[in-house]
């Protein structure tokens, strides 16, 4: 996600700027910049695209000039790519207004087809320059900066913090937020803004924390927050409870455990903006209805754990849009010589978008003829670009090589366009398909309910394991993507044996590996409706208990018939089958983080691994 920080106060703001963004490039960003009134009034601004380091090279060789009242930013780009021209602060008003922007606003084609008709013009492609636009616009109606600022951020949809400030009035920042983050930095005659307290901490751990739908007005020697319609609110005030340091994980032990507890938000950040009314419209998909009607087979092509979130979409794809569907690994895929044609749908699934394999990949089913979807969660990145149609995922920048969020992020892109093809070709009922919305759409609060019950108990269980030598994941339909995800996360954490079995496997051979203590995480289907795979995993589990297995469960809440067999219940909410995998992962990635971190191992960077594998 974006960095935030605005300053006003006695000091130089340009210096202060670029510390409180270097506190926040853990979150991840691709472009930076900031904006400065002046001494003598005027605002001068600076931004390029790359790291931090490239703007303060630039601002090294042609300095701004300095002044007490800033603003500055780091771009995680979502719309347009990281270019010097869609970095923020956007300008407007003649360029005597700067605005910054986290988040995405929805609106923002309606609205920029009402400002090019009013013969505004834009030199980004971003949503934040409508904004700013539409701010300048109000601004030079009314010379109030805080009431131009309300009029407009209470027109915008979606999901945003945005902070502005205007050459007439240096001293102020004004500031809103609306699904989107914002903290106040109290200083002694100065004041703070930013997406969190690491912007400021260095300063001050006096902090106050805006609501939904607020807006904060900060000056040296004081603070005025009001709701959108300009009443003023109590706001509460807190005292950040770690230093500066910690800032670089937003106070976390580790980006994996920051990212872990993003996965709530991933999800709903993933659905936000492609649901309308209870129905899932995927924008970046207008115009492809008469294709998607006509395809007659999907290929998933991915690898690691993106290929796991593949083969969970797997069900929702076949069971959504009744065309068949096949998962491949890319790297197997893109040497053999698969039937394709061009009514073949060729999705490939990346966080990172650089994964040569799956770049390699698509690039073979193009030449071979097919359409080819890209999910991925890197705004501008290789394989989106090589792509016919692209569906980001919006998990924010996942730090960690163990890719958590990213995972639940993934299989929900899956799960939109599965209804979204569905939807087009007719396949599936309406009914049905509300009531996969509705499912869809309560995913993130029930993800939040496992971190909340169960993290602390999990976290224990891996401790209590540290010495373990090897761990079996069994998993059947839905959930045995998901014991493939666990037996992987544990390898690549905590370099231990772990292998996942479809549990109707066991039988056929795997069942040999079972001894007296051997640790087992069995993914549990829901023993609602018929049932049948809730009875037949449980005798399972009696199978490997009765030759010594120490076998933990991840049941939903209220299944008792587990009880008696496990060991262990690691419970997750009620879900219908299909959303389940959702849930069941979030335990697994809990445990491996914290085996390793019981092992003392680099929860972020593990050996011999890295984020991207960009060759073959
Ligand atoms: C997952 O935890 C691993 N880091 C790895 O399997 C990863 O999922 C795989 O390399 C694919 O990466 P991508 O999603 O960036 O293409």
């Amino acid at each position: 996600m974006c960095g935030i920080i605005g300053y006003v106060g006695p000091r130089p703001s340009q210096d202060i700027l670029l510390a409180g963004l270097s506190r926040l490039e853990y979150r991840g960003y691709d472009s930076a910049g900031i904006a400065v009134i002046d001494g003598d009034g005027g605002l001068g601004m600076r931004k390029r695209a790359g790291k931090l380091a490239v703007l303060r090279d630039d601002l090294a060789s042609t300095p701004l000039a300095d002044g007490t009242t800033g603003i500055g930013h780091t771009r995680w780009a979502t719309h347009g790519g990281p270019t010097d021209a869609n970095a923020h602060p956007h300008l407007a008003d003649d360029d005597k207004l700067a605005v910054i922007h986290n988040g995405i606003i929805e609106n923002f084609a309606e609205l920029k087809s009402e400002l090019v008709g009013e013969g505004v013009t834009f030199r980004s492609e971003t949503d934040t320059e409508v904004a700013a636009a539409m701010i300048g616009r109000e601004y030079a109606r009314t010379g109030d900066l805080v009431s131009a600022f309300r009029a407009v951020v209470s027109r915008l949809e979606g999901a945003y913090t945005l902070l502005a400030m205007h050459e007439d009035h240096p001293g102020l920042v004004v500031g809103a937020r609306r699904n989107s983050p914002l903290v106040i930095g109290l200083g002694e005659g100065e004041n703070f803004l930013g997406s969190d307290v690491a912007a400021f901490v260095e300063h001050t751990r006096k902090a106050l924390a805006i609501g939904q739908d607020e807006i904060v007005a900060i000056t040296p020697g004081g603070v005025e927050v009001t709701d959108f319609s300009g009443a003023p609110v109590e706001v509460e005030a807190f005292e950040v409870t770690w230093d500066a340091s910690a800032a670089e994980k937003g106070g976390w032990s580790s980006f994996m455990a920051k990212e872990v507890s993003e996965e709530p938000e991933a999800v709903a950040n993933t659905i936000r903006g492609r649901i309308h009314e209870g129905r899932v419209e995927i924008p970046e998909l207008d115009g492809m209805d008469e294709f998607l009607a006509d395809i007659d087979r999907i290929l998933v092509i991915a690898c690691g754990t993106a290929a796991y979130a593949g083969m969970v979409g797997k069900y929702a794809l076949e069971t959504w849009t009744r065309v068949p569907v096949d998962v491949e690994l890319a790297h197997e895929f893109r040497y053999r010589d698969p039937v394709l044609s061009p009514r073949t749908l060729v999705v490939s699934i990346s966080q990172s978008g650089e994964t040569m394999d799956t770049l390699m990949a698509v690039k073979y089913a193009r030449s071979r003829g097919a359409k080819t979807l890209s999910i991925c969660n890197t705004q501008g990145a290789t394989i989106p670009r090589e792509s016919d149609a692209i569906v980001y995922t919006h998990a924010g920048p996942e730090v960690a090589v163990a890719s958590t969020k990213a995972f639940v992020a993934q299989i929900t892109a899956l799960y939109l366009l599965a209804l979204h093809v569905g939807r087009v070709r007719g396949a599936i009922d309406p009914v049905v398909a509300v009531e996969a919305v509705t499912e869809l759409e309560a995913v993130p609060g029930k993800i939040a309910r496992v971190l909340e019950t169960e993290q602390a108990r999990i976290e224990q269980l891996a401790h209590w394991m540290a010495d373990t030598r090897s761990v079996l994941f069994l998993g059947r339909n839905v959930g045995y993507p998901i014991a493939l995800e666990g037996a992987l996360k544990l390898k690549e954490l905590a370099y231990i044996h772990a292998e996942g079995f479809a549990a109707g496997e066991l039988k056929h051979g795997p069942i040999a590996l079972i001894e007296p203590g051997q640790p087992v995480f069995v993914v549990v289907p829901s023993p609602r409706g018929s049932g049948e795979m809730h009875k037949k995993v449980v005798s399972n589990i009696e199978e490997i208990r009765a030759r010594g297995a120490r076998v933990i469960a991840i049941a939903e809440e209220g299944d008792v018939a587990v009880l008696p067999a496990a060991d262990e219940v690691l419970r997750i909410p009620l879900a219908a089958p299909m959303f389940e995998p959702l849930l069941a992962v979030v335990p697994l990635h809990i445990f491996a983080m914290g085996l390793a971190e019981a092992k003392g191992l680099d929860v972020d960077q593990p050996r011999n691994l890295a984020k991207s594998v960009t060759v073959e």
